[in-house]
């Protein structure tokens, strides 16, 4: 898998799904912390820095974990099953009180920030379940996704129907009908309508066969190409990782190994503890 074509040269040719600017309107958002507006430089786009908390009162789940993501680019969270993958996720979107450490996006410390105030940011989540409304049509899960705008939502609607054109043959059938890897594409595509900047997926391709994984992480790649930066967590790690710019192994609530996709795929003891050798 050496010569990955997406590898290298993002280009940033078709911009329209991306948002150069955030799509929301709660103007409140920013308003709750001090800091905002004061950009470091020469930092990821997204940044869970040196996190460390858990759920409520227990004990720490995390312990100094770091995740980030460039703009446009791909990173993907790997390890073993309650290594602390979700949770980095929904500390990064803002669902845990972290005790120690910080998330940043573009520069602004956005720690104190609720999930909705981070979606009126250009944060999109995509959690690993109840990601859709099964009674509710392909449509209108789009529409759902797109309730915090006020603008016009056809354009982004027809270009999440482009991205995945069985969504627009289906878009008057209930999301519970569809197939397993359809469903990822509709949570994924409710996410997309609110016309992010970073998309986080929690395993969106659990529970579907080798095909429709290939096809979703080819339509993500699509994604990121437009500009939009891709935090995902993958229990597939060895393909996961061949489409990654950057990859994290948690162990234990830590990072394990942070290096590109590449360097982890070809680093013996990632291969022999996380990836069946
Ligand atoms: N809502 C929760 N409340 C309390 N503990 C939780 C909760 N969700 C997960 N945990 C615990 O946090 C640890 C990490 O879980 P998780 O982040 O889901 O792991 P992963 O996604 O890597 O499989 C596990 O020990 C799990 O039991
Ligand atoms: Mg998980």
């Amino acid at each position: 898998m050496s010569d990955n074509p997406y590898q290298n040269a993002r280009g940033n040719k078709d911009a329209s799904i991306a948002n150069p600017r955030p799509a929301g309107t709660l103007q409140s958002a920013g308003t709750e912390n001090k800091t905002s507006g004061e950009k470091v430089s020469g930092q990821p786009f997204l940044i869970g820095d040196a996190m460390t908390g858990g759920y409520g009162t227990g004990a720490d789940i995390l312990h100094s974990c770091t995740i980030a993501v460039d703009e446009g680019e791909i990173a993907v969270i790997v390890g073993p099953n309650g290594a602390g993958k979700s949770t980095a996720m929904k500390a990064v979107f803002g669902m845990l009180n972290l005790r120690e450490g910080a998330v940043r996006l573009d520069g602004e410390d956005i720690t104190r920030l609720t999930p909705q105030a981070r979606v009126a940011k250009g944060m999109a989540f995509v959690p690993q379940t109840s990601n859709i409304f099964t009674s509710m049509t392909v449509e209108e899960n789009l529409e759902m996704g797109a309730f915090l705008r006020e603008d016009d939502i056809a354009d982004t609607m027809a270009q999440v129907y482009e991205l995945f054109p069985i969504l627009k043959d289906k878009r008057r059938q209930a999301a519970g009908e569809l197939s397993g890897g359809q469903r990822q594409q509709v949570a994924v595509g409710r996410a997309l309508m609110t016309k992010p900047q970073v998309l986080m997926l929690d395993e969106p391709t659990a529970g579907v066969s080798p095909i429709v994984m290939d096809e979703l992480f080819d339509r993500i790649i699509e994604v990121a190409r437009t500009g939009i930066s891709i935090l995902m967590v993958e229990q597939n790690a060895r393909q996961a990782l061949e489409i990654a710019d950057k990859g994290y192994v948690l162990v234990q609530g830590r990072n394990g190994f942070t290096d590109t996709g590449k360097a982890l795929l070809a680093d013996p003891e990632v291969r022999k503890s996380f990836l069946g050798g």
